[in-house]
Parts: structure tokens; C-alpha cells; sequence
């Protein structure tokens, strides 16, 4: 399994997906640029979302809200006094950990050594302890529990302290009256801060959603395992806005809508599971994770929160504006509803995180060999209308006019689906490469195609060969390729 993790982090920089940001000044530390076909992954991911979200919902519209926010909206929104991680460093190797995921490790080791009574009920303490916010006995816990630092082996911890997560920087100029701002942590608050907005232009009537992509930024301490945890990365969020009293059902609701959606996608179904909260972040009176098995256990990908009327009335308070709805449609008793402050629902998927278990799902080393030669490929196994590359085209030899030919079939092709021309390597060598980066077609163009029209079509998973006119190109593309 951890096989896997490596391969799909090398096969992700051998084929210009996923680089270390600033590489040539040896990289920085959880930031990651996306290359050639990691761009172009990441795209497609983002259009399934939004198409599903917003194309497919009349009552869903989205935004692109800016980065910088006002300073206030973090205090309003709880991220000033409470995006806070519990942080501990050992006095020795001067390394700082996150006291929880200390604790977190320990209970693992607890269950892989059949401990399971030790761990649940340290489970449970710790669980206390971050609820109420009891610093001193998280620490107590770790010398209890005889946890040593990783590196230095020792336990020698200073107390645990508070550690804000947001980035900050200076608006203005620096010498007067320069105002502090944040990078924002989430996009969310840009969706809120934009509801009335949204509502009277668009005309939008409860229950009634906006969706937002767009970059999130927060100063990780623990950064590792790759792109799963990193301190610049991107959110797909979705505040749907109901009646007071209707959360819960629209709550179930999502949870069950998000899990299909990632379901759609032709992922196993037993590698996702729900993980409900039972401590609850400080907006929220319902929460669950929709997690994925990754190689290194089930992990989150994306949150669906119950966060009740929390952050509008919270602005309501600090912008002094007021954050109603005028509901003129009647309850059972024919009385209008009237004026309120919606009650939200969100979905938070992190497209780092997803782009990451599309890559996961898809590596494959393919056993092709038969009684006479051994054989394999490397397989990228990428649902096609989320292929960096759609087709292939390729003429057989460099001469005779084929290059030309390819040309114009690729012209022919190239506005509607992502296409790539290759004429270097002999031929099985440019269908390996293109099977190693996901691409569902590969076209050939040959001698033959100058006397009819035809191409041979080679279908990535079964790399069967086809002989076809070059004008159904198009449609055998588009049938396989769209959502
Ligand atoms: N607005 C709600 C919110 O931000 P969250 O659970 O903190 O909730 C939502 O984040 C999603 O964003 C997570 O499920 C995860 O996929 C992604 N995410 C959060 N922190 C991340 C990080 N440091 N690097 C990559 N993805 C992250």
C-alpha cells in the first residue's frame, strides 16, 4: 500500500502532474505546483463538480469571491480566536507536533497491538480534553501515555499552546495605518458575506444554494503525506440556505447527494464511508466526513456541516447589516413565514485532496503477459471525461505525407477535445506513454487512411484497435468522453 503512495507520488512528477513548488530552491515545504496534465486533471475535476452543482441545480448559482477579505469577517466567523491546533514541541529536537495527532498515532499503535481497550478509552479522553479546550491535560495525556518525540526519542514537552492557522499579511502601506488581513482559510466566508447579494440579483428564492472554487490557505503545522495536507490548496464549497427547522432534512440530503457524486465516478464503493462528528466545530450542530481509504488509511475529503444561522448572524452582528430572508411563502397555517436568517448547509470538498484519489484509484501495473513473454503497462485508469488528453494522434511513419494527414485530423478535433500530436518513438511506445497518463483514445493515422479516410481508434483499457472513418471520429469520442 505504501508502495502505491510512492508510485503515484513519482508517477505524478514523471508525467508533468504534481511538481514541488520552487523545486530548484529544493521545494517548499507543503506547497505544490500542478504541471502540463495535472492542470488539466484538476480542470476536468472542477467541471464535474461544478456542472453537477450548479448546472444541474436551478437553484444552485456560483460566485469567484476574493482571497482578501475584511479582517473583521475572520473575527465575526470564529477564525481569529478559535482556528486554533494544539501545539506541543519537544524540548530536545526542538520539532513542534500537533498534541492531537500524537495522541492520534499513539491510538493507532494501541490498535494494531490489539490494545483496543487502551485506545478507546484514550480516545475518549482526548476527546474531552479538545472539546473543552483543556491544554493541561492534553499534555497530561501524552505523559501518561508515554509518548516520545519521533525524532529525538525523548519526552521532554513543553506545555501545549494555541497555534492559528491563518496566514497573515499587510494591506496598505507598511508605515501608516497599515491594516492586518488574512489569507482566507476557507472560501466559505466569501459565500456568506455575498448572500443578500446574490439573492436579490439572482432573484433566488429559499431554498436556494451558491457554490464557490477557489484557493484556501492555512499555516499547517503537521504538512505531509504529499497533497493531502498542504498550507496553499483549493476548495469546492456549497452553502445551501433553508428555513430555520428544515436543516436536518436538507443536511441528510447532501450527505447522501455528495456520496453519489463521488460514487458516479466508478470508484469501489467499499473505499468510501461516512465518519459523522461527535465533537462539532464551533458553527456547527451537525457534521459528518465523507472519507477515502487511502494507502494510509481512511482519511477526509469532504465535510457536509449543518452550521446552522452561526455565520449570517454573526455578521448580522459585527457588519450591523442585517442578514434576512423575507420568506413570502405560507406555512400550515397560511401565515407567511416572513422574515429570517437562513439556516445553512454546506458541502467542502477539498479538489487537492480529490485530484489525489482520482490518481490513486486509477494507477495501475497491468500484467500483460502471456505463456511466451512476460509483460506489463502502467496504466492510468482515469474516467475519461476526466483524462488530461482524449486522443492521441499519431501518424505511423514520419514521411509519406502521414504527418500531414494526422495534422488534419487533429485540427479537425483539437477545438472540441483536448488532443495531442506525437510522431516521435516507434508506435507501441507512444501508446505505452499515453496509456501511463490516462488518454481513452490513441489514433493512427497509416497508409491506408490516404486512400479511404480511415484510422485505426485504440481503446485505452482494452486496447482494442478499430478501423474507422475519420468523420466518426468526433461522435466515438464525445459518446465516451462527456459526462
Ligand atoms: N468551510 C468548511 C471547511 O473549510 P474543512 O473540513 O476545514 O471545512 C474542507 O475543509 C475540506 O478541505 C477538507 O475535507 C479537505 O478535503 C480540504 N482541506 C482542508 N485542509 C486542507 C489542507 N491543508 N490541504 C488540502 N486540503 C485541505
Amino acid at each position: 500500500n505504501d508502495e502505491l503512495f510512492k508510485n503515484v507520488i513519482s508517477h505524478a512528477k514523471e508525467y508533468g502532474f504534481v511538481f514541488q513548488s520552487s523545486e530548484i530552491y529544493d521545494g517548499l515545504s507543503a506547497v505544490y505546483d500542478y504541471g502540463q496534465l495535472g492542470a488539466e486533471l484538476k480542470n476536468n475535476i472542477k467541471t464535474y463538480w461544478w456542472k453537477s452543482m450548479v448546472q444541474m441545480h436551478e437553484n444552485i448559482v456560483g460566485i469567484d469571491s476574493a482571497i482578501f477579505m475584511h479582517p473583521k469577517i475572520w473575527k465575526a466567523s470564529g477564525h481569529v480566536d478559535g482556528f486554533n491546533d494544539p501545539m506541543i514541541d519537544n524540548k530536545d529536537s526542538k520539532k513542534r507536533y500537533r498534541a492531537d495527532q500524537l495522541l492520534e498515532d499513539k491510538i493507532a499503535k494501541y490498535e494494531k497491538d490489539g490494545k483496543t481497550e487502551k485506545a478507546a478509552k484514550l480516545q475518549a479522553d482526548m476527546d474531552d480534553a479538545l472539546k473543552a479546550e483543556d491544554l493541561p491535560r492534553l499534555k497530561a495525556l501524552i505523559e501518561e501515555h508515554e509518548i516520545a518525540c519521533p525524532v529525538s526519542g525523548t519526552k521532554n514537552w513543553t506545555d501545549v499552546r494555541q497555534f492559528n492557522l491563518m496566514f497573515s499579511t499587510q494591506f496598505g502601506a507598511m508605515a501608516e495605518g497599515s491594516d492586518q488581513v488574512y489569507l482566507r482559510p476557507e472560501t466559505a466566508q466569501g459565500i456568506f458575506v455575498n448572500f443578500l447579494n446574490v439573492q436579490k440579483t439572482g432573484r433566488m428564492k429559499i431554498p436556494f444554494g451558491i457554490a464557490q472554487i477557489g484557493k484556501a490557505f492555512r499555516n499547517e503545522v503537521i504538512a505531509r503525506q504529499f497533497i493531502m495536507r498542504m498550507r496553499e490548496f483549493e476548495q469546492m464549497e456549497m452553502q445551501f440556505f433553508v428555513r430555520p427547522g428544515e436543516d436536518k432534512k436538507w443536511f441528510e440530503y447532501w450527505k447522501e447527494a455528495r456520496l453519489k457524486w463521488h460514487k458516479a465516478l466508478g470508484t469501489p464503493t467499499e473505499k468510501y464511508r461516512y465518519h459523522d462528528h461527535v465533537k462539532l466545530a464551533h458553527y456547527a450542530n451537525a457534521a459528518t466526513d465523507i472519507e477515502f481509504e487511502f494507502p494510509f488509511g481512511f482519511k477526509e475529503v469532504e465535510g457536509i456541516h449543518s452550521r446552522t444561522d452561526f455565520d449570517l448572524s454573526q455578521h448580522q452582528e459585527f457588519s450591523g447589516k442585517k442578514m434576512q430572508y423575507f420568506d413570502a411563502e405560507l406555512d400550515e397555517n397560511g401565515k407567511p413565514y416572513g422574515n429570517y436568517v437562513p439556516y445553512v448547509i454546506e458541502t467542502s470538498i477539498g479538489l487537492d485532496r480529490m485530484f489525489l484519489l482520482t490518481m490513486m484509484n486509477a494507477l495501475e501495473e497491468e500484467d500483460l503477459s502471456t505463456p511466451e513473454k512476460q509483460d506489463s503497462r502502467t496504466l492510468l485508469r482515469l474516467h475519461p471525461a476526466l483524462a488530461p488528453i482524449k486522443a492521441a494522434i499519431f501518424p505511423l511513419t514520419k514521411k509519406d505525407g502521414l504527418p500531414e494527414k494526422a495534422r488534419e485530423v487533429m485540427d479537425a478535433l483539437k477545438f472540441d477535445f483536448n488532443c495531442i500530436y506525437e510522431e516521435k518513438d516507434a508506435i507501441g511506445k507512444r501508446y505505452r506513454r499515453q496509456d501511463a497518463v490516462g488518454t481513452p483514445f490513441c489514433i493512427t493515422v497509416d497508409h491506408q487512411t490516404l486512400e479511404d479516410n480511415t484510422v485505426t481508434i485504440r481503446h485505452r483499457d482494452t486496447m482494442e484497435q478499430q478501423r474507422i472513418e475519420i468523420k466518426d471520429l468526433h461522435w466515438t469520442i464525445e459518446s465516451k468522453v462527456s459526462w
